[in-house]
């Protein structure tokens, strides 16, 4: 019985730190695929504004609330919360989620880069 319990200990802490692992991964893949497509146009770094916003805390912000920085009337009006599943919808087809916004980006069509991205995002805080 002791042995059963500590062989389930075991099994968690090791599913916990897999996870944890792939996390990180995924963080790092979704940083790669950032400066690919998305650097040209944002940084990740408050206050510094390019093209795009900063996108530094970006998830689970408001729209259209970045300092210092001329948002189109469109995102102005947009009125939505940056959260994950919203952030996916956006880089997906940002035109179709905001119509008449000036973010110039046909859209990230993989799910699986999506995911990356929107991980890569959560750890600028
Ligand atoms: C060609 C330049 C360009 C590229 C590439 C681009 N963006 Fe943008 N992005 C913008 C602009 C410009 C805005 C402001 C839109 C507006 O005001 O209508 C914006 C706005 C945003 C916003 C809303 C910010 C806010 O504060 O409401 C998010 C989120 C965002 N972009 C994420 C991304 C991500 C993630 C990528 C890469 C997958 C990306 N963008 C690629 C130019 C770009």
């Amino acid at each position: 019985m002791r042995n059963f319990h500590i062989g389930v200990t075991v099994a968690v802490l090791w599913a916990a730190s897999s996870q944890g692992v792939l996390a990180q991964d995924q963080a790092k893949e979704g940083e790669a695929i950032f400066k690919r497509t998305c650097a040209v146009c944002h940084t990740t770094e408050p206050g510094k504004n390019k093209i795009g916003p900063s996108l530094a805390g970006i998830v689970g912000s408001k729209s259209a609330e970045v300092p210092g920085f001329s948002f189109s009337d469109a995102m102005k009006k947009a009125g939505l919360t940056w959260d994950e599943a919203t952030l996916d919808k956006y880089i997906t087809d940002p035109k179709a989620v905001v119509p008449g916004n000036k973010m110039i980006f046909a859209g990230l069509k993989k799910p699986e880069e999506r995911a990356a991205v929107i991980d890569y995002l959560k750890t600028q805080g």
